[in-house]
Protein backbone atom coordinates (compact mmCIF):
# COMPACT_ATOMS: atom_id res chain seq x y z
CA UNK A 1 0.00 0.00 0.00
CA UNK A 2 2.61 2.03 0.74
CA UNK A 3 4.41 1.28 -1.94
CA UNK A 4 1.57 2.22 -4.96
CA UNK A 5 0.82 5.46 -2.55
CA UNK A 6 4.59 6.99 -2.77
CA UNK A 7 4.54 5.77 -6.64
CA UNK A 8 1.29 7.40 -7.75
CA UNK A 9 2.05 10.89 -5.55
CA UNK A 10 5.44 11.25 -7.18
CA UNK A 11 3.60 10.59 -10.40
CA UNK A 12 3.28 14.20 -11.57
CA UNK A 13 6.79 15.58 -10.13
CA UNK A 14 8.72 16.97 -13.25
CA UNK A 15 11.10 13.91 -14.46
CA UNK A 16 14.98 15.20 -13.64
CA UNK A 17 13.98 16.65 -10.05
CA UNK A 18 15.67 15.37 -7.62
CA UNK A 19 13.58 13.73 -4.63
CA UNK A 20 14.88 14.84 -0.96
CA UNK A 21 15.79 11.74 1.32
CA UNK A 22 15.55 9.33 -1.04
CA UNK A 23 18.77 7.48 -1.36
CA UNK A 24 20.08 4.31 -3.13
CA UNK A 25 18.31 1.70 -1.20
CA UNK A 26 16.21 -1.06 -0.83
CA UNK A 27 12.11 0.32 -0.72
CA UNK A 28 14.14 3.64 -1.82
CA UNK A 29 10.49 5.58 -2.39
CA UNK A 30 8.86 4.21 1.40
CA UNK A 31 12.21 5.13 3.11
CA UNK A 32 12.13 8.83 1.74
CA UNK A 33 8.55 9.05 2.36
CA UNK A 34 8.82 8.06 5.89
CA UNK A 35 12.08 10.43 6.06
CA UNK A 36 9.84 13.32 5.04
CA UNK A 37 6.75 12.32 7.42
CA UNK A 38 9.33 12.53 11.11
CA UNK A 39 12.06 15.10 9.99
CA UNK A 40 10.52 17.16 7.37
CA UNK A 41 12.05 20.69 8.60
CA UNK A 42 15.48 19.13 7.96
CA UNK A 43 14.88 17.71 4.41
CA UNK A 44 13.76 21.44 3.60
CA UNK A 45 16.80 23.07 5.27
CA UNK A 46 18.57 20.14 3.31
CA UNK A 47 17.12 21.05 0.21
CA UNK A 48 17.11 24.54 0.55
CA UNK A 49 21.64 24.35 0.92
CA UNK A 50 21.54 22.21 -2.33
CA UNK A 51 22.88 23.97 -5.61
CA UNK A 52 20.19 24.38 -7.59
CA UNK A 53 17.41 24.40 -4.93
CA UNK A 54 15.08 22.48 -6.66
CA UNK A 55 13.76 19.23 -4.85
CA UNK A 56 10.56 17.24 -4.59
CA UNK A 57 9.95 15.41 -1.82
CA UNK A 58 7.46 13.75 0.62
CA UNK A 59 6.43 16.04 3.42
CA UNK A 60 4.35 14.84 6.61
CA UNK A 61 1.27 16.15 5.56
CA UNK A 62 0.22 16.51 2.09
CA UNK A 63 2.22 14.74 -0.84
CA UNK A 64 5.47 15.62 -2.64
CA UNK A 65 6.28 19.55 -2.73
CA UNK A 66 8.68 21.36 -5.06
CA UNK A 67 10.86 23.74 -3.07
CA UNK A 68 12.38 26.82 -5.25
CA UNK A 69 14.73 29.07 -4.34
CA UNK A 70 13.37 32.19 -1.74
CA UNK A 71 14.78 34.72 -4.79
CA UNK A 72 10.80 33.34 -5.94
CA UNK A 73 9.15 34.13 -2.80
CA UNK A 74 7.42 37.77 -4.24
CA UNK A 75 6.86 36.45 -7.41
CA UNK A 76 4.72 33.49 -5.61
CA UNK A 77 3.11 35.97 -3.13
CA UNK A 78 1.93 38.03 -5.75
CA UNK A 79 0.39 35.28 -7.76
CA UNK A 80 -3.73 35.19 -7.74
CA UNK A 81 -5.81 31.70 -6.24
CA UNK A 82 -6.84 31.07 -9.97
CA UNK A 83 -3.54 30.25 -11.00
CA UNK A 84 -1.23 29.26 -7.56
CA UNK A 85 -4.01 28.31 -4.69
CA UNK A 86 -2.89 28.65 -1.22
CA UNK A 87 -6.50 27.18 0.69
CA UNK A 88 -6.17 23.92 -1.54
CA UNK A 89 -2.82 23.41 -0.10
CA UNK A 90 -4.26 23.89 3.72
CA UNK A 91 -6.84 22.31 3.44
CA UNK A 92 -5.32 19.24 1.79
CA UNK A 93 -2.63 19.25 4.43
CA UNK A 94 -4.94 18.74 7.24
CA UNK A 95 -7.24 16.70 4.95
CA UNK A 96 -9.79 19.48 5.38
CA UNK A 97 -12.93 17.25 3.44
CA UNK A 98 -12.79 14.46 6.17
CA UNK A 99 -11.38 16.32 9.29
CA UNK A 100 -13.25 19.06 8.97
CA UNK A 101 -16.06 19.05 6.54
CA UNK A 102 -18.39 21.36 5.55
CA UNK A 103 -16.77 22.93 2.35
CA UNK A 104 -19.89 25.40 2.55
CA UNK A 105 -18.32 27.01 4.99
CA UNK A 106 -14.99 26.96 3.87
CA UNK A 107 -15.53 28.01 0.84
CA UNK A 108 -17.66 31.21 2.04
CA UNK A 109 -15.67 34.21 2.52
CA UNK A 110 -17.79 35.66 5.96
CA UNK A 111 -14.99 34.49 8.17
CA UNK A 112 -11.87 36.31 6.56
CA UNK A 113 -13.91 39.36 5.46
CA UNK A 114 -14.92 39.86 9.19
CA UNK A 115 -11.17 39.21 10.35
CA UNK A 116 -10.14 41.99 7.94
CA UNK A 117 -13.08 44.15 8.45
CA UNK A 118 -13.77 44.21 11.60
CA UNK A 119 -11.64 42.28 13.89
CA UNK A 120 -8.53 44.17 12.83
CA UNK A 121 -10.35 47.43 13.03
CA UNK A 122 -11.18 46.83 16.83
CA UNK A 123 -7.69 45.72 17.74
CA UNK A 124 -6.23 47.50 20.22
CA UNK A 125 -9.35 48.79 21.30
CA UNK A 126 -10.22 45.74 23.51
CA UNK A 127 -7.38 45.74 25.61
CA UNK A 128 -8.92 47.27 28.68
CA UNK A 129 -10.98 43.86 28.59
CA UNK A 130 -8.36 41.40 27.47
CA UNK A 131 -5.84 42.56 30.33
CA UNK A 132 -8.63 41.22 32.71
CA UNK A 133 -8.82 38.11 31.42
CA UNK A 134 -5.07 37.90 31.24
CA UNK A 135 -4.39 39.12 34.74
CA UNK A 136 -7.28 36.64 36.00
CA UNK A 137 -6.10 33.71 33.89
CA UNK A 138 -2.16 33.78 34.80
CA UNK A 139 -3.06 34.74 38.64
CA UNK A 140 -5.65 31.39 38.63
CA UNK A 141 -2.48 29.60 36.74
CA UNK A 142 0.62 30.71 38.63
CA UNK A 143 -1.06 32.00 41.86
CA UNK A 144 -0.70 35.47 43.57
CA UNK A 145 0.89 34.18 46.96
CA UNK A 146 4.14 34.57 46.16
CA UNK A 147 5.09 31.20 46.62
CA UNK A 148 7.02 29.06 43.74
CA UNK A 149 4.99 27.00 41.53
CA UNK A 150 6.27 24.22 38.87
CA UNK A 151 4.15 24.96 36.13
CA UNK A 152 3.88 23.31 32.45
CA UNK A 153 4.61 26.57 29.67
CA UNK A 154 1.91 24.87 27.43
CA UNK A 155 -0.44 23.56 29.84
CA UNK A 156 -1.00 27.05 31.24
CA UNK A 157 -0.25 29.14 28.46
CA UNK A 158 -2.51 27.80 26.12
CA UNK A 159 -5.40 28.66 28.63
CA UNK A 160 -4.57 31.85 28.72
CA UNK A 161 -4.36 32.70 25.19
CA UNK A 162 -7.80 30.30 24.61
CA UNK A 163 -9.55 33.00 26.91
CA UNK A 164 -7.84 35.94 26.14
CA UNK A 165 -9.04 35.01 22.28
CA UNK A 166 -12.19 33.96 23.43
CA UNK A 167 -12.86 36.99 25.08
CA UNK A 168 -12.69 38.51 21.30
CA UNK A 169 -14.53 36.05 19.23
CA UNK A 170 -17.48 35.05 21.73
CA UNK A 171 -17.51 37.07 25.08
CA UNK A 172 -17.14 37.78 28.62
CA UNK A 173 -19.03 34.82 29.92
CA UNK A 174 -18.25 32.11 27.28
CA UNK A 175 -14.44 33.20 27.62
CA UNK A 176 -14.06 31.76 31.25
CA UNK A 177 -15.75 28.68 30.73
CA UNK A 178 -12.78 26.51 30.41
CA UNK A 179 -14.73 23.30 29.19
CA UNK A 180 -15.39 25.47 25.97
CA UNK A 181 -12.04 27.40 25.91
CA UNK A 182 -10.13 24.08 26.19
CA UNK A 183 -12.36 22.54 23.32
CA UNK A 184 -10.67 24.83 20.68
CA UNK A 185 -6.87 23.83 21.55
CA UNK A 186 -8.08 19.71 21.57
CA UNK A 187 -10.11 20.17 18.02
CA UNK A 188 -6.54 21.87 16.30
CA UNK A 189 -5.00 18.77 17.92
CA UNK A 190 -7.57 16.39 16.77
CA UNK A 191 -7.91 17.78 13.59
CA UNK A 192 -3.86 17.77 12.47
CA UNK A 193 -3.50 14.28 14.51
CA UNK A 194 -6.50 13.04 12.37
CA UNK A 195 -4.78 14.83 9.44
CA UNK A 196 -1.65 12.73 9.53
CA UNK A 197 -3.73 9.35 9.91
CA UNK A 198 -5.35 9.91 6.75
CA UNK A 199 -2.66 11.33 4.90
CA UNK A 200 -0.47 7.31 5.72
CA UNK A 201 -3.33 6.41 3.23
CA UNK A 202 -3.88 6.45 -0.77
CA UNK A 203 -6.91 8.73 -1.17
CA UNK A 204 -9.05 6.03 -2.16
CA UNK A 205 -9.36 4.06 1.30
CA UNK A 206 -9.53 7.57 2.80
CA UNK A 207 -13.39 7.49 3.02
CA UNK A 208 -13.79 4.25 4.47
CA UNK A 209 -11.21 5.13 7.65
CA UNK A 210 -12.13 8.90 8.26
CA UNK A 211 -15.05 8.07 10.22
CA UNK A 212 -13.18 6.64 12.77
CA UNK A 213 -9.93 8.64 12.15
CA UNK A 214 -12.05 11.69 12.64
CA UNK A 215 -14.39 10.72 15.79
CA UNK A 216 -12.34 12.85 18.40
CA UNK A 217 -12.27 16.09 16.21
CA UNK A 218 -16.73 15.22 16.21
CA UNK A 219 -15.98 15.23 20.20
CA UNK A 220 -13.95 18.07 20.70
CA UNK A 221 -15.96 20.13 18.38
CA UNK A 222 -19.17 18.94 19.69
CA UNK A 223 -18.64 20.42 23.39
CA UNK A 224 -17.51 24.10 22.07
CA UNK A 225 -20.93 23.68 19.62
CA UNK A 226 -23.35 22.70 22.75
CA UNK A 227 -22.34 26.33 23.89
CA UNK A 228 -22.25 28.60 20.97
CA UNK A 229 -25.40 27.63 19.36
CA UNK A 230 -27.55 28.70 22.72
CA UNK A 231 -25.39 31.82 22.68
CA UNK A 232 -25.53 32.21 18.52
CA UNK A 233 -29.64 31.52 19.00
CA UNK A 234 -30.13 33.94 21.71
CA UNK A 235 -27.90 36.97 20.20
CA UNK A 236 -30.27 36.79 17.14
CA UNK A 237 -33.21 36.80 19.13
CA UNK A 238 -31.80 39.80 20.77
CA UNK A 239 -30.52 41.96 17.99
CA UNK A 240 -33.44 41.74 16.34
CA UNK A 241 -35.30 43.12 18.59
CA UNK A 242 -32.90 45.61 18.94
CA UNK A 243 -32.76 46.39 16.01
CA UNK A 244 -36.84 46.50 15.63
CA UNK A 245 -36.80 48.64 19.15
CA UNK A 246 -34.20 50.54 20.00
CA UNK A 247 -35.71 50.79 23.69
CA UNK A 248 -34.90 47.22 23.80
CA UNK A 249 -33.36 46.86 27.34
CA UNK A 250 -30.33 44.59 26.10
CA UNK A 251 -26.32 46.23 25.12
CA UNK A 252 -25.15 44.40 22.26
CA UNK A 253 -21.54 43.19 23.13
CA UNK A 254 -18.40 44.10 21.21
CA UNK A 255 -17.06 40.60 19.99
CA UNK A 256 -17.12 38.46 16.63
CA UNK A 257 -20.11 37.02 17.21
CA UNK A 258 -22.44 40.21 17.35
CA UNK A 259 -20.05 41.00 14.06
CA UNK A 260 -21.14 37.56 12.34
CA UNK A 261 -24.80 37.60 12.83
CA UNK A 262 -25.20 41.42 11.99
CA UNK A 263 -23.07 40.22 8.68
CA UNK A 264 -25.47 37.16 8.50
CA UNK A 265 -28.38 39.70 8.45
CA UNK A 266 -27.14 40.56 4.95
CA UNK A 267 -27.32 37.34 3.73
CA UNK A 268 -29.53 34.42 2.69
CA UNK A 269 -28.09 30.80 2.15
CA UNK A 270 -28.99 28.83 4.98
CA UNK A 271 -25.39 28.05 5.52
CA UNK A 272 -24.82 31.91 6.18
CA UNK A 273 -27.68 32.38 8.48
CA UNK A 274 -28.82 29.15 10.46
CA UNK A 275 -27.37 29.18 14.16
CA UNK A 276 -25.22 25.68 13.52
CA UNK A 277 -23.74 27.15 10.39
CA UNK A 278 -22.57 30.62 12.19
CA UNK A 279 -21.69 28.54 15.28
CA UNK A 280 -19.25 26.04 13.37
CA UNK A 281 -17.83 29.35 11.62
CA UNK A 282 -16.75 29.55 15.24
CA UNK A 283 -15.20 26.38 15.79
CA UNK A 284 -13.01 27.06 12.53
CA UNK A 285 -12.09 30.41 14.01
CA UNK A 286 -10.65 28.67 16.91
CA UNK A 287 -9.10 26.56 14.65
CA UNK A 288 -6.86 28.76 13.24
CA UNK A 289 -6.41 31.37 15.59
CA UNK A 290 -5.89 29.93 19.06
CA UNK A 291 -3.18 27.05 18.87
CA UNK A 292 -1.28 29.05 16.15
CA UNK A 293 -1.28 32.32 18.90
CA UNK A 294 -0.72 29.53 21.68
CA UNK A 295 2.27 28.42 20.15
CA UNK A 296 3.66 31.53 19.53
CA UNK A 297 3.62 32.95 23.04
CA UNK A 298 5.42 29.41 24.29
CA UNK A 299 7.82 29.39 21.89
CA UNK A 300 8.68 33.16 23.09
CA UNK A 301 8.82 31.91 26.58
CA UNK A 302 11.06 29.25 25.86
CA UNK A 303 13.21 31.28 23.89
CA UNK A 304 13.57 34.04 26.25
CA UNK A 305 13.56 32.39 29.49
CA UNK A 306 16.29 29.65 27.38
CA UNK A 307 18.67 32.48 26.18
CA UNK A 308 22.33 32.65 26.96
CA UNK A 309 21.96 36.32 29.32
CA UNK A 310 18.69 35.22 30.25
CA UNK A 311 19.10 37.50 33.25
CA UNK A 312 19.75 40.08 31.19
CA UNK A 313 17.29 39.82 28.61
CA UNK A 314 14.85 39.88 31.39
CA UNK A 315 16.18 42.68 32.98
CA UNK A 316 16.24 44.86 29.19
CA UNK A 317 12.78 43.53 28.49
CA UNK A 318 11.08 44.51 31.75
CA UNK A 319 12.93 47.96 31.96
CA UNK A 320 10.74 48.62 28.78
CA UNK A 321 7.53 47.86 29.75
CA UNK A 322 7.86 49.50 32.46
CA UNK A 323 8.54 52.75 31.45
CA UNK A 324 6.24 52.23 28.84
CA UNK A 325 3.15 51.02 31.17
CA UNK A 326 4.49 54.73 33.25
CA UNK A 327 3.41 56.59 30.35
CA UNK A 328 0.84 55.72 29.38
CA UNK A 329 -0.73 53.86 31.97
CA UNK A 330 -2.14 50.76 30.00
CA UNK A 331 -1.66 48.80 27.22
CA UNK A 332 -3.26 50.83 24.81
CA UNK A 333 -2.14 50.54 20.99
CA UNK A 334 0.28 53.27 21.30
CA UNK A 335 1.73 51.92 24.10
CA UNK A 336 2.33 48.33 22.75
CA UNK A 337 3.92 49.94 19.95
CA UNK A 338 6.70 51.24 21.74
CA UNK A 339 7.28 47.81 22.95
CA UNK A 340 10.27 47.09 20.49
CA UNK A 341 12.26 44.65 22.43
CA UNK A 342 9.35 42.84 23.62
CA UNK A 343 8.17 42.84 19.86
CA UNK A 344 12.09 41.74 18.72
CA UNK A 345 12.50 39.39 21.31
CA UNK A 346 9.00 37.33 20.08
CA UNK A 347 9.73 38.22 16.54
CA UNK A 348 13.03 36.42 16.90
CA UNK A 349 11.88 33.78 18.69
CA UNK A 350 9.65 32.96 15.68
CA UNK A 351 12.05 33.17 13.09
CA UNK A 352 14.30 30.58 14.77
CA UNK A 353 11.46 28.39 16.21
CA UNK A 354 8.81 28.36 13.51
CA UNK A 355 6.55 25.66 12.79
CA UNK A 356 6.83 23.02 10.15
CA UNK A 357 10.04 24.63 7.99
CA UNK A 358 7.85 25.21 4.78
CA UNK A 359 5.26 28.42 3.85
CA UNK A 360 3.53 29.76 0.82
CA UNK A 361 2.76 26.49 -0.29
CA UNK A 362 0.59 26.79 -3.22
CA UNK A 363 -1.35 24.30 -5.18
CA UNK A 364 -1.15 24.80 -9.37
CA UNK A 365 -4.05 25.30 -11.26
CA UNK A 366 -3.60 26.06 -14.50
CA UNK A 367 -1.97 23.61 -16.79
CA UNK A 368 1.32 24.91 -18.92
CA UNK A 369 2.66 26.37 -15.47
CA UNK A 370 6.14 27.80 -15.72
CA UNK A 371 8.51 28.51 -13.13
CA UNK A 372 10.75 32.11 -13.57
CA UNK A 373 13.97 29.98 -14.75
CA UNK A 374 12.11 27.88 -16.92
CA UNK A 375 11.25 24.68 -15.35
CA UNK A 376 7.24 23.33 -16.34
CA UNK A 377 5.03 22.46 -13.58
CA UNK A 378 2.37 20.38 -13.78
CA UNK A 379 -1.73 21.14 -13.33
CA UNK A 380 -2.20 19.58 -9.24
CA UNK A 381 1.80 20.10 -8.42
CA UNK A 382 2.34 21.89 -4.73
CA UNK A 383 5.36 24.70 -4.88
CA UNK A 384 6.93 26.56 -1.52
CA UNK A 385 9.77 27.73 -0.02
CA UNK A 386 11.61 26.47 3.06
CA UNK A 387 10.97 28.65 5.90
CA UNK A 388 14.20 26.94 8.05
CA UNK A 389 16.47 27.22 5.12
CA UNK A 390 15.64 31.41 4.50
CA UNK A 391 15.46 31.87 8.82
CA UNK A 392 18.74 30.37 9.01
CA UNK A 393 20.32 31.77 6.02
CA UNK A 394 23.57 33.83 6.40
CA UNK A 395 22.54 36.08 3.59
CA UNK A 396 19.71 37.15 5.03
CA UNK A 397 20.67 36.91 8.88
CA UNK A 398 24.15 37.50 10.68
CA UNK A 399 24.89 34.44 13.22
CA UNK A 400 21.39 32.97 12.32
CA UNK A 401 21.46 30.19 14.04
CA UNK A 402 21.73 32.14 17.54
CA UNK A 403 18.88 33.71 19.04
CA UNK A 404 19.66 36.82 19.27
CA UNK A 405 16.50 38.94 21.49
CA UNK A 406 17.29 41.81 20.41
CA UNK A 407 17.79 41.65 16.45
CA UNK A 408 15.27 43.96 14.91
CA UNK A 409 15.15 46.33 18.16
CA UNK A 410 18.50 47.13 18.12
CA UNK A 411 18.79 48.70 14.66
CA UNK A 412 15.29 50.59 16.19
CA UNK A 413 16.71 51.93 19.21
CA UNK A 414 19.68 53.27 17.38
CA UNK A 415 17.92 54.62 14.96
CA UNK A 416 15.45 56.53 17.32
CA UNK A 417 18.53 58.13 19.23
CA UNK A 418 19.93 59.08 16.02
CA UNK A 419 16.32 60.48 15.10
CA UNK A 420 16.80 59.21 11.55
CA UNK A 421 13.78 57.27 9.62
CA UNK A 422 12.24 54.57 11.71
CA UNK A 423 12.95 51.16 10.86
CA UNK A 424 10.22 48.81 10.20
CA UNK A 425 10.38 45.72 11.25
CA UNK A 426 8.17 44.40 14.05
CA UNK A 427 6.09 41.69 14.39
CA UNK A 428 3.47 42.41 12.25
CA UNK A 429 5.87 42.96 9.02
CA UNK A 430 6.20 40.30 7.11
CA UNK A 431 8.55 39.23 4.38
CA UNK A 432 9.81 36.89 1.87
CA UNK A 433 13.06 36.77 4.99
CA UNK A 434 10.32 35.98 7.63
CA UNK A 435 7.38 34.01 7.09
CA UNK A 436 5.99 33.15 10.05
CA UNK A 437 2.25 34.68 8.98
CA UNK A 438 3.16 33.55 5.41
CA UNK A 439 3.80 36.67 3.15
CA UNK A 440 1.96 38.41 0.19
CA UNK A 441 -1.96 37.87 -0.80
CA UNK A 442 -2.44 35.15 1.72
CA UNK A 443 -0.29 37.30 4.81
CA UNK A 444 -2.26 36.06 7.98
CA UNK A 445 -4.97 38.38 8.56
CA UNK A 446 -5.45 37.61 12.29
CA UNK A 447 -1.62 38.64 12.76
CA UNK A 448 -2.77 42.13 14.35
CA UNK A 449 -4.70 40.60 16.81
CA UNK A 450 -2.57 37.72 17.40
CA UNK A 451 0.49 39.93 17.88
CA UNK A 452 -1.38 42.46 20.01
CA UNK A 453 -1.91 39.73 22.45
CA UNK A 454 1.06 37.90 22.40
CA UNK A 455 3.07 41.21 23.30
CA UNK A 456 0.06 41.80 26.62
CA UNK A 457 0.60 38.16 27.38
CA UNK A 458 4.39 38.42 27.42
CA UNK A 459 4.27 41.98 28.85
CA UNK A 460 2.28 41.13 32.11
CA UNK A 461 3.91 37.99 32.75
CA UNK A 462 7.53 39.77 32.57
CA UNK A 463 5.60 42.87 34.63
CA UNK A 464 4.11 40.66 37.38
CA UNK A 465 5.79 37.12 37.57
CA UNK A 466 9.78 35.75 38.75
CA UNK A 467 9.93 32.64 36.33
CA UNK A 468 13.32 30.78 36.54
CA UNK A 469 15.41 30.76 33.50
CA UNK A 470 15.07 27.32 32.29
CA UNK A 471 18.05 25.24 31.35
CA UNK A 472 20.43 27.88 29.05
CA UNK A 473 19.90 26.52 25.35
CA UNK A 474 23.14 25.46 22.95
CA UNK A 475 25.17 28.23 22.11
CA UNK A 476 23.72 27.55 18.20
CA UNK A 477 19.81 26.62 17.54
CA UNK A 478 18.82 23.23 17.76
CA UNK A 479 20.30 21.16 13.96
CA UNK A 480 16.95 20.84 11.84
C1 LIG B 1 0.65 33.62 16.06
C2 LIG B 1 -0.49 33.28 15.50
C3 LIG B 1 -0.68 32.97 14.04
C4 LIG B 1 0.18 32.47 13.11
C5 LIG B 1 1.64 32.09 13.31
C6 LIG B 1 -0.54 32.39 11.85
C7 LIG B 1 0.01 31.96 10.66
C8 LIG B 1 -0.66 31.90 9.46
C9 LIG B 1 -0.09 31.43 8.22
C10 LIG B 1 1.32 30.90 8.04
C11 LIG B 1 -1.06 31.51 7.28
C12 LIG B 1 -0.95 30.98 5.86
C13 LIG B 1 -0.90 31.94 4.76
C14 LIG B 1 -0.56 31.28 3.44
O1 LIG B 1 -1.24 30.32 3.02
O2 LIG B 1 0.39 31.71 2.85
C15 LIG B 1 -2.24 32.03 7.92
C16 LIG B 1 -3.44 32.25 7.27
C17 LIG B 1 -4.58 32.63 7.91
N1 LIG B 1 -4.73 32.98 9.24
FE1 LIG B 1 -3.26 33.01 10.61
N2 LIG B 1 -1.83 32.82 12.05
C18 LIG B 1 -1.96 33.19 13.36
C19 LIG B 1 -3.08 33.71 13.98
C20 LIG B 1 -4.28 33.88 13.37
C21 LIG B 1 -5.47 34.41 14.00
C22 LIG B 1 -5.53 34.88 15.45
C23 LIG B 1 -6.46 34.38 13.08
C24 LIG B 1 -7.90 34.81 13.21
C25 LIG B 1 -8.36 35.59 14.11
C26 LIG B 1 -5.90 33.86 11.84
C27 LIG B 1 -6.59 33.70 10.67
C28 LIG B 1 -6.04 33.30 9.46
C29 LIG B 1 -6.79 33.18 8.22
C30 LIG B 1 -8.28 33.45 8.03
C31 LIG B 1 -5.86 32.77 7.24
C32 LIG B 1 -6.16 32.51 5.76
C33 LIG B 1 -5.75 33.74 4.96
C34 LIG B 1 -5.85 33.56 3.47
O3 LIG B 1 -5.80 32.43 2.98
O4 LIG B 1 -5.97 34.57 2.77
N3 LIG B 1 -4.59 33.56 12.06
N4 LIG B 1 -1.98 32.27 9.25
Amino acid sequence: MASFKASTEHAWVPVGLPWMGKRDEFLASIRANVRGFVKSSALYTEGYRKPGKYMSYRRGHGGPQIVVPPSMGPWIAAIPDDVLNAKDCTYDNVQFKYTVGHPEILANDMIDLLIKRELTRTTGTMNVEIIEEIDDSLESLFGADGQWRKVGVFDTLTRTVGRVSSRVFVGKELCRNMEYVMSASDFARAVSVSGYILHLFPKFMRPAISWFATMPNRRHSGIAMKHLQPLIAQRIIDMRAKAADPTYPWEEPEDFITWMVRESFKRDTDHETSVYHLSYRIVLLNFGGITTTSIMVVNAVLDIWSSHNAADVIVALREEAELVLKEHGEWSKAALAKLHRLDSAIRESARVSAIGGNALARRVKVDDFTLPNGLAVPKNSTIGVSMDGIHFDEEHYDRPTIYDPFRFSRPREETLASEKPRVNEDLVTTSVHWLPFSHGLHACPGRFFAANNVKMILAQLLLDYEIQPFATRPPECRHR
